[in-house]
């Protein structure tokens, strides 16, 4: 049984419990963060701890004692399920109140959660045969830039894309592709590498901004600028991030096939360096061993 972190104690996880007053559970008043450990080493988890923090602030969610005392936490719960490659799961919500009320109460109690989460399968194949993706209108708000656990239009839309025989589900506004429901989408478009810019429409995706630090590293054209559903459809190449996914080519948007090879020449060349990226802590963690 897993042993999770709630609100200053360590646990396992079947003993874990919230009130059904909290207000993660009756309005989906919370912030979550994913982060990902490769041979016991958390990847980019300052960018996670800062993105968690600009959640909370734009949300006016006091995180409780500041993320200062995350790492730790994390690290902790960590080693105490003896994890080398996993995913711990972050939550913050407002906490219980009484009675129920939408404005914010008097003196929040906010609850911290932080657990292991497996990471789950991938399609097998899917860097050599890609991903399918089905688009959906993105009827979310127009925080997306907030991780809020607030999901429902991102849960309906992933099973819509189950039940569509897809593995993805691609949000577009207006004509325009703002991103995956898990996950941020890149397309080759005459050559150039784009992807939606980080503004309110999408979640700033920690693994987009290492693609494009790889893709600049690597001397790729790359472009923050939005690109229409008509331009994925005809792209050179196309691929998804996320903490799980990391780099995953698309091969197919609405059951039409997309590009002519897979995984494109620069998609491979991104997901190759991004394995060396992750490849280096696992090895760095051997070096101190
Ligand atoms: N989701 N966009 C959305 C809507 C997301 O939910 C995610 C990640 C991303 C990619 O962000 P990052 O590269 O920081 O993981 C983009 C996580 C993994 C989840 O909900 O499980």
């Amino acid at each position: 049984m897993p042993i999770v972190y709630l609100n200053e104690e360590y646990l396992p996880l079947e003993e874990a419990r919230v009130s059904v007053e909290d207000r993660g559970f009756l309005f989906a008043d919370g912030i979550y963060e994913v982060v990902r450990f490769y041979g016991g080493r958390p990847f980019r988890l300052e960018a996670h701890l800062q993105r968690l923090q600009r959640s909370g602030r734009q949300a006016l969610l006091p995180l409780h004692g500041g993320v200062s005392d995350l790492p730790r936490i994390i690290e902790r719960v960590r080693s105490e399920n003896d994890l080398q490659d996993a995913e711990i799961y972050i939550e913050c919500t407002r906490g219980a109140a009484h009675p129920r009320g939408h404005p914010f109460p008097a003196q929040p109690a906010p609850t911290l959660l932080v657990m292991p989460v497996p990471i789950h399968a991938l399609p097998s194949g899917a860097l050599t045969r890609g991903l399918s993706a089905v688009t959906t209108p993105d009827i979310r708000w127009r925080h997306c830039d907030i991780k809020s656990i607030m999901l429902l239009p991102n849960v309906m839309a992933k099973q819509q894309a189950r039940d569509r025989g897809a593995f993805e589900a691609i949000f577009v506004r207006d004509g325009v592709v703002t991103e995956g429901a898990s996950s941020n989408v890149f397309a080759v478009i005459n050559g150039v590498l784009r992807t939606h810019p980080a503004d309110p429409d999408i979640l700033a995706g920690i693994s987009r901004q290492v693609v494009l630090e790889l893709a600049a590293e690597l001397g790729l054209e790359t472009r923050e600028n939005p690109f229409t559903l008509g331009e994925l459809y005809s792209a050179e190449e196309a691929f998804l991030t996320s903490t799980t996914l990391e780099v995953l080519p698309i091969s197919q948007v609405d059951h039409l096939p997309l590009g002519d090879d897979c995984p494109g020449p620069r998609t491979m060349r991104l997901w190759q360096a991004f394995q060396e990226t992750t490849a280096g802590l696992s090895s760095q963690n051997m070096e101190i061993a």
